[in-house]
């Protein structure tokens, strides 16, 4: 055993974060981001062993990342330094009040991960591993690392698609979706933006009940229509060989399936609302933590819905990382206030 309950891999951004439009002079929040250090953040919150694999500057901005992976419960063991500067994005808010990102990159030292950066006896001992589409994007040498991992840890890959079409096409994206799916033990595709790479490999009976949004009647009620679109892209990963997925659907909620059936978990109402950034991450790190750490699927996506909730009450991807006790109590009082769903409803598939 390696000792990790869960390991990520993926690049780690600075983030600079404004409350008003990018200008001079603005006051500016600098944090630490990215999609793989917001999910490892969530596991090590949930009670797991958590290792991040990432390349970090060997200057003053990686020295900065390294402490607050530290903070946030999370091995720094397993990091390496690299030439190149670190990733960088900028988060900040229109006159409305809406958030805006611009993504300083290219030519990162975290896009320069390859297979060799890969501890592969840890990889080999880990409970589970989780990467992201946005690995796989960032340069061909990190996708390759992300396929190795898949090789090194096969069945115990979590696999979030987070597609960026700034940074890759569909189809590339559709490609590592389907390729990867085999290996996963949880796949996390949300909807609809990531079920749709999905439409040309369903069957066309079921592709044509993926809507657009454009397509859909708004006076349908949009958390059935969402559990239903999730749950045929649900199976079409699962008959892949993806042992479990989860298909996230915003502020309704999650359709998940696995060997034990399927079900949907109701998104747990949001106590503030003040940035949905990483919300997607926080789910799936979370939910992969409570699986590696013995939970069925249906109790740890419960947990990764009540965590997401509570992430969007705070400022950045990783600003509100809530501890297992908020968690717990969160979907306590969740649970109280509407009731469990009832097997029925999981059966089905019904969102309650
Ligand atoms: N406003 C919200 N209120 C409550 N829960 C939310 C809200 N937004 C998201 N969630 C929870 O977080 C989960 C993941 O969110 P979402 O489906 O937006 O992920 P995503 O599209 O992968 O996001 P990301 O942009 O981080 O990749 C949802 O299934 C839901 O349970
Ligand atoms: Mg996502």
């Amino acid at each position: 055993m390696s000792g990790y309950d869960v390991l990520v891999l993926g690049e780690v951004l600075l983030e600079i974060s404004t409350e008003v439009p990018l200008g001079d002079g603005v006051s500016a929040r600098v944090g630490a981001s990215g999609d793989a250090l917001n999910a490892a953040a969530a596991a090590a919150a949930a009670g797991a062993r958590v290792g991040l694999i990432a390349v970090l500057a060997a200057d003053d901005s990686g020295l900065a990342i390294r402490r607050r992976i530290a903070e946030l419960g999370i091995s720094t063991d397993l990091l390496r330094t690299g030439r190149g500067q670190q990733g960088v994005y900028f988060s900040h808010a229109d006159p409305q009040g809406q958030r805006h990102f611009v993504y300083s990159r290219t030519g990162s030292v975290g896009s320069t991960m390859s297979p060799a950066d890969l501890p592969a006896t840890q990889i080999a001992g880990a409970g589970l591993v989780l990467a992201s589409g946005i690995a796989c994007a960032v340069s061909a040498s990190a996708r390759a690392a992300v396929h190795r991992a898949a090789e090194l840890a096969p069945g115990r890959l979590v696999y979030d698609p987070n597609h960026r079409p700034q940074l890759r096409a569909g189809t590339q994206a559709l490609r590592d979706l389907l390729d990867l799916a085999p290996a996963c033990a949880l796949i996390t595709p949300s909807h609809p933006a990531e079920t749709a790479l999905l439409g040309s490999a369903l069957p066309a009976d079921v592709a044509g009940g993926l809507p657009s949004d454009a397509s859909r009647d708004a006076s349908r009620d949009a958390s059935r229509d969402a559990s239903r679109d999730a749950s045929r892209a649900a199976a079409v990963l699962h008959r892949r060989g993806a042992r479990a997925v989860a298909v996230t659907c915003g502020a309704s909620g999650v359709h998940y399936e696995g060997a034990l059936g399927s079900g949907w978990v109701p998104a747990a109402p949001a106590p503030s609302v003040v940035d949905q950034t990483g919300a997607g991450d926080c789910f799936v790190g979370s939910t992969a933590a409570r699986l590696a750490l013995g939970d069925d699927l249906r109790t740890a996506v419960g947990y990764g819905v009540a965590a997401a909730s509570l992430s969007v009450g705070g400022r950045g991807g990783s600003g509100l990382v809530p501890t297992r006790a908020q968690v717990l109590a969160h979907a306590s009082a969740q649970s109280h206030a509407h009731g469990p769903v009832t097997p029925a409803q999981q059966a089905s598939g019904t969102p309650s």
